[in-house]
């Protein structure tokens, strides 16, 4: 499983259930990366989607508590274990792990490789990533040059577990 996230300069990732900063190149990215994908997010991520529609052309599966929540055109599981049971049918090199926060931690440690857009700029937020610099399971492998959108830098960085 991988993880895809786009963080600003403090690992920022969301603000009042929005996300930080919207650069159409990461977006591109994101769906080239994980489309004929499975994507796994929390229910909070689910409902901010676009429309509140399922991401397209993806297997999408959602995780939530809450029995009467259904998503519709996305899988519904109650718990990691549910998770579990579910993506045994997949390739987990297929599976792509896209958040928010809680679903990110939870699932961080089973994921082999992490697609990190990284913004050079710091937001106000109130949902985080793992700092990946700060973990020494994780290496960087990869890493564009640096890239700018209407005065925002941002470069595409590749992490690998060491521990998977
Ligand atoms: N920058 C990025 O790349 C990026 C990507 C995605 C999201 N975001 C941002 O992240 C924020 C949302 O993150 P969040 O942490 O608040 O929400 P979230 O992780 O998207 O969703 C949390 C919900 O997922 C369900 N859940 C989580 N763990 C579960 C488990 N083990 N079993 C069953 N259900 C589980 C629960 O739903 P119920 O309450 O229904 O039980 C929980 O309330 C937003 O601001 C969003 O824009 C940023």
């Amino acid at each position: 499983m991988k993880a895809i996230a786009n963080v600003d300069s403090n690992w920022g990732i969301g603000c009042n259930g929005n996300l930080l900063v919207r650069i159409p190149e990461d977006m591109r990215f994101f769906k080239a990366t994980t489309i004929g994908k499975i994507v796994v997010m929390g229910r909070e991520t689910f409902e901010s989607l676009p429309g509140g529609q399922p991401l397209k052309e993806r297997t999408n599966i959602v995780l939530t508590r809450n029995e009467d929540f259904n998503p519709n055109g996305a899988i519904k599981c109650s718990s990691i274990f549910d998770l579990n049971n579910n993506l045994s049918q997949y390739n987990l090199n297929d599976v792509f792990v896209i958040g928010g926060e809680s679903v990110y931690k939870q699932l961080l440690p089973f994921c082999s490789e992490a697609y990190i857009t990284k913004v050079e700029s710091k937001f106000d937020a109130d949902k985080f990533f793992v700092n990946l610099d700060l973990n020494e399971a994780w290496e960087v492998v990869d890493e564009s040059e640096v890239k700018t959108h209407n005065d925002i830098n941002f470069r595409f960085v590749k992490y690998i577990n060491k521990k998977i």
